[in-house]
């Protein structure tokens, strides 16, 4: 088994938009048996909170329902349970770094890596309009297809 961790700020809108949309594909390649996913937030201010409405409603019109995952805080014991934790962008990712243990082998990178962008984030939706969560969705979907094509051949599944 494979263990994927999203990970954004607040915990309600790009990593449970994250964990939908990879989710799906998952289920679409035949890969759901080989991987778990799973999401949180560097903050805690959400926590056990439903992602944000603007976010449930753009994924909802994409076909993927959010409505039922709850926000929690990364904790240190992520980094034993799972394989890739995956930021959403550069504040992200040094957070994750501040936390993870010396020595751990987990893949911490940003999520976007896997769309073929090297050094590009997931921008932050929450302050701003709808068409931020549409693009959140577009990238999303593009680094999902990415890591899709990566955890199948790790795997050596066919797509
Ligand atoms: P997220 O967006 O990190 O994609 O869930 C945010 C949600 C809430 C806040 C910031 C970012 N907040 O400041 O409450």
């Amino acid at each position: 088994m494979i263990r994927v961790l999203f990970v954004c700020l607040g915990n309600i809108c790009r990593s449970p938009t994250a964990e939908g949309v990879f989710r799906q594909q998952l289920r679409e390649s035949g890969l759901t048996e080989r991987v778990e996913v799973d999401f949180c937030g560097v903050a805690g201010w959400h926590q056990g909170k439903a992602p944000d409405p603007r976010a449930q409603a753009a994924a909802a019109e994409r076909g993927v329902d959010i409505s039922g995952l709850r926000a929690r805080q990364l904790n240190v014991g992520d980094f034993e349970r799972f394989d890739y934790v995956l930021a959403m962008d550069h504040d992200n990712l040094a957070a994750i770094h501040g936390m993870c243990p010396e020595g751990s082998q987990v893949q911490k990178t940003l999520f976007l890596t896997y769309a073929g962008q090297s050094d590009m984030s997931v921008p932050d939706p929450y302050y701003g309009g709808d068409e931020g969560f549409e693009e959140v969705l577009d990238l999303i979907e593009a680094a999902s297809r990415g890591l899709i094509g990566e955890l199948a051949k790790r795997t050596g599944h066919r797509l």
